[in-house]
């Protein structure tokens, strides 16, 4: 499928959950990057693939001038819902982070990303973007889930039900070679390995959160017919057989931290 076709379905298929809780599962994913960036107050802060906000958030009440961009409209509706409640100046706008249309070069100090970007499929169009749009020192924050993590085998868990397989693999995103040859031109690179573990308390409470709220797990099982029941069984099998611990499950998601500064 041409890559323009397969956004426009994601940008359907992302927004098809209400993904609140979903991103709640990463809020220590949200807080390391965040430590390690530094917003300050004034500074221009683009999130990119930004969700319902969680770092925008973040970087707003620190006192960074935020802009949060995500292709899903959806998601948006509730990232701005979410800023007016708490009274946070956030611009947010549709876009698609392999194009940044309206996006002047060098515009922003910083750029940030949690398990975003990766999701986009022109990886090479992406790291062209990072690089128009931050200054000369500007700094960069991608939090990006390894394919040899627990993330990595969910998504292989999934793929004998997905009707075809990706035009590119999302996971390359959080390898340090790849990375360096997608961004290592333009930037300076450092990277951390992390882990971040989400522990619901069965393989059938995790199956209830990401069939419902999750909209890439909840828009393959809608479209699964009579065979929703075997993914369902399925990924209850997978966790309560690969990721048991005491009572409930420790699913344990391995991501690599890119850290970088515009050259
Ligand atoms: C797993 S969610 C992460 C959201 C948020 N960054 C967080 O930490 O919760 C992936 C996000 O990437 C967005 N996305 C996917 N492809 C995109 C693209 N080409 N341009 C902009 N956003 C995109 C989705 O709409 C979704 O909000």
């Amino acid at each position: 499928m041409a890559y323009e076709e397969l956004k426009q379905r994601q940008s359907v298929m992302w927004g098809s959950g209400p993904y609140q809780r979903v991103t709640e599962t990463i809020a220590d994913i949200h807080e390391i990057i965040v430590d390690r960036l530094k917003p300050r107050e004034g500074q221009c802060w683009l999130d990119l693939a930004c969700g319902t906000g969680a770092v925008a958030e973040r970087a707003a009440r620190a006192g960074a001038k935020v802009t949060g961009l995500d292709l899903s409209p959806a998601l948006l509706e509730q990232a701005k819902a979410r800023a007016d409640a708490e009274k946070l100046e956030i611009e947010y706008r549709v876009g698609d982070c392999e194009r940044l249309d309206g996006i002047d070069e060098g515009a922003f100090d910083v750029v940030s990303s949690t398990c975003g970007i990766m999701f986009a499929p022109d990886h090479a169009a992406t790291a062209r973007q990072l690089g128009r749009v931050l200054k000369p020192g500007g700094r960069l924050g991608l939090a990006n889930w390894t394919p040899e993590g627990g993330l990595g085998a969910m998504f292989r868990m999934m793929a004998p039900f997905q009707p075809a397989p990706p035009p590119s693999n999302p996971f390359d995103w959080g390898k340090e070679d790849r990375v360096r040859e997608l961004l290592g031109e333009m930037f300076d690179l450092r990277f951390e390995k992390h882990i971040s573990i989400f522990r619901p308390s069965s393989g059938q409470e995790y199956w209830e959160i990401f069939s419902t709220d999750y909209g890439p797990t909840k828009t393959l099982a809608d479209s699964l017919g009579p065979r929703r029941e075997e993914l369902h069984r399925t990924w209850v099998d997978f966790f309560e057989k690969n990721y048991k611990s005491g009572d409930g499950i420790a699913h344990d998601r391995e991501w690599l931290l890119v850290l970088a500064t515009r050259k």
